[in-house]
């Protein structure tokens, strides 16, 4: 096989991570037909997946939204492992959706840059870290990027595609090509920038709901409402965020405000008054809204 990207060579998907993103862009890419291994660190991890996405799928097809045949070949193109080493080396694309940590994602780029094989290009999903942290390391800058995929990734059609800036044009191509092939619509980020595009829209729009809020312009209810019936969103900035998770938001807000130093991207204090009392939003049954 050719040294060099290419999308036609891709044939075998590694996802690394088997959590909330990975599973689900895993069962995205043995849909579309590729042989995808999903590896994880943990075994735990591995059958949670498994078992979640068998049910998906069974779903799916009890609702008509999925042909058998298709459902049997996705799962019949997913395979499991714990094992990095043996994974990377079948691996033509590589997508990390491991734990939002540095340190991390540095040892895994790290083993990719030996165990990949040449031609691979290597992704990351992170939502916080520009690929260029991860890079270097690797010893093929030229053929790393940022991937990111939205919750849930089954559903959501955007793909964010980031470049640092060694990031080859063929790298970027290739990627975008992916996505598409994935049944995506990819955008491309031209150099990196904290939050990308997704999330410094949704920043912006939530720090004016707080700002409003805060302030006692409106209350949390009504800012929703409008968001909703003047503006066409499916939900308001509060709603969105208890559905993302308080904790995630306050996390998304001090990377970025630990990389801009930006006063206007400081993490709100109610946010984190909330965080500090445990209230995540729905998962924890409360955050801005009561669940119960
Ligand atoms: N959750 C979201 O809404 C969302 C959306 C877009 C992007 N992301 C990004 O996706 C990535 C994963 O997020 P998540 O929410 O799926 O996390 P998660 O906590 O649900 O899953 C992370 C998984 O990584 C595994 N892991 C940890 N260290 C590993 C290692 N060394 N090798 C292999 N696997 C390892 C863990 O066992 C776990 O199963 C993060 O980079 C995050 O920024 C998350």
């Amino acid at each position: 096989m050719s040294t060099q990207p290419s999308i036609e060579n891709i044939s075998t998907i590694l996802v690394i991570g088997a959590g909330t993103m990975g599973r689900q862009i895993a069962m995205t890419a043995a849909l579309a037909g590729y042989s995808t291994i999903i590896q994880d660190i943990s075994e735990d991890g591995l059958e949670a997946a498994r078992t979640e996405l068998e049910e998906w799928a069974a779903g799916r097809v009890g609702k008509g939204k999925l042909e058998q045949s298709a459902a049997t070949s996705a799962l019949a193109a997913l395979s499991y492992s714990t094992d990095l080493d043996t994974a990377a080396a079948h691996a033509d694309y590589i997508i990390e959706a491991a734990t939002e940590r540095l340190d991390i994602k540095t040892a895994i780029f790290e083993k990719l840059g030996v165990l990949a094989p040449a031609h691979a290009i290597l992704a990351t999903n992170s939502s916080t870290l520009g690929s260029s942290k991860v890079a270097q390391v690797t010893g093929r800058p030229a053929q790393v990027c940022n991937m990111h995929f939205f919750n849930p990734a089954l559903v959501m059609k955007c793909v964010e595609v980031v470049r640092h800036e060694s990031t080859s044009d063929a790298t970027v191509e290739i990627t975008m090509e992916l996505a598409r092939r994935l049944g995506k619509e990819p955008v491309l980020i031209n150099r990196e920038i904290p939050g990308f595009i997704a999330n410094r829209l949704m920043g912006a729009i939530q720090k004016e709901a707080l700002y409003l809020a805060d302030a006692g312009i409106a209350s949390i209810d009504d800012i929703d409402t409008t968001a909703r019936t003047a503006l066409g969103h499916p939900m308001g900035p509060f709603a969105l965020m208890d559905m993302v998770g308080l904790d995630v938001i306050d996390f998304i807000a001090q990377a970025t405000y630990a990389e801009t130093g930006l006063e206007e991207d400081a993490p709100n204090p109610g946010i984190a008054a909330l965080v500090a009392e445990g209230k995540l939003g729905r998962k924890t049954g409360a955050g801005f809204y009561n669940y119960n």
